[in-house]
């Protein structure tokens, strides 16, 4: 059994807490926190099962977290990923919400446009759909050279009975858009201004 302590401690949201995992700095350990959210989670498992059969190396770059599966915690069921870190300082890679809602100028909105345009190109080119496509479920990954590149820890999948969006590019880039329609993510601008106006 895996000891996760508080000084693991990563963030948590409304679905689940996140943790350094204590024996592999690489990796992190989500802890669904309610029964509820049990079903989403497996909902993402299932997916990543289905996409797991897919080359990797196929992909530009790794623009989702890739789950290692599920280890037994003093937490209960904790479900294993690659955790997002920066080449730049080590530490935990910073959100898309972050940067949007703290300018930085190192990471302009031109910066944030283009990695982000490069995430979903890669989405529909790979008919992978996050069902949860928003801000804060995007970490902006820093390389040693100063570039970024936007990856996907939350919520892959989605939840339609016939999978036509997996077959598809053409059905995955619509259903991708109505996402960036709903979540308010076909702008930055307009992404501030709705992340601004949130009360969380
Ligand atoms: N693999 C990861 N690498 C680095 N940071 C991560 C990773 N997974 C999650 N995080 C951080 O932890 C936060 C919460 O994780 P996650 O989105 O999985 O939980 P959640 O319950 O869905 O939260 P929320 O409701 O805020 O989306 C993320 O917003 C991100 O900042
Ligand atoms: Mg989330």
């Amino acid at each position: 059994m895996i000891e996760i302590k508080d000084t693991h401690f990563i963030q948590d949201g409304t679905y689940q807490a996140c943790y350094r995992h204590p024996e592999n700095k690489k990796l992190c350990i989500k802890i669904s926190k309610l029964e509820l959210s049990k079903s989403r989670l497996l909902n993402e498992l299932k997916h990543f099962k289905k996409i797991s059969k897919r080359n990797y190396n196929k992909f530009d770059y790794m623009f989702f977290t890739k789950y290692h599966g599920q280890v037994d915690t003093n937490l209960g069921i904790g479900y294993v990923f690659d955790l997002i870190t920066d080449e730049t300082t080590s530490q935990i890679s910073r959100t898309m919400k972050y940067y949007i809602l703290n300018p930085n100028p190192k990471i302009t909105d031109d910066i944030l446009r283009k990695a982000f345009d490069d995430l979903i190109n890669l989405m529909v080119k790979h008919r992978i759909i996050a069902n949860d496509l928003r801000s804060k479920n995007i970490c902006c990954k820093i390389f040693k050279d100063e570039s970024m590149k936007m990856i996907i820890v939350d919520g892959i999948g989605h939840r339609d009975f016939i999978p036509i969006v997996e077959w598809s590019s053409y059905f995955a880039k619509k259903k991708i858009e109505r996402r960036l329609i709903k979540h308010k993510l076909y702008d930055i601008q307009a992404q501030r201004t709705y992340l601004q106006n949130l009360v969380e």
